[in-house]
């Protein structure tokens, strides 16, 4: 059995602030969110999900991005709003939201 059962990896990458990246998408912020809202659901922990924070995972024009492994499903996301409806639906459910999917 795997110690966590999900990974969500969220690429946090820097670049200067007219450079395509997905830190300049708010990407540390939703991270953040993300995190306290799996704390607050109880299931950020071992033997259930970890969200870890990535450089660039190479898909900055498509960014911001996430992947969730072990699927190896990969997301954008433009807020808060998208990555809650990524986290009941994907994480709590098994289901893959479609529209934010890359
Ligand atoms: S900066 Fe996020 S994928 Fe490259």
């Amino acid at each position: 059995m795997s110690f966590f059962r999900q990974h969500v990896f969220f690429c946090v990458n820097q670049r200067e602030a007219d450079e395509t990246c997905c830190a300049n998408h708010g990407a540390r912020r939703v991270r953040d969110y993300a995190k306290q809202r799996l704390k607050d659901l109880g299931i950020h922990r071992e033997g259930e999900v970890r969200i870890n924070m990535a450089g660039c995972m190479g898909r900055c024009e498509e960014g911001p991005v996430i992947v969730i492994y072990p699927e190896g499903i990969w997301y954008t996301y433009v807020d808060e709003e998208d990555v809650d409806e990524i986290i009941d639906e994907h994480i709590l459910k098994g289901r893959v939201v479609e529209r934010l999917r890359i």
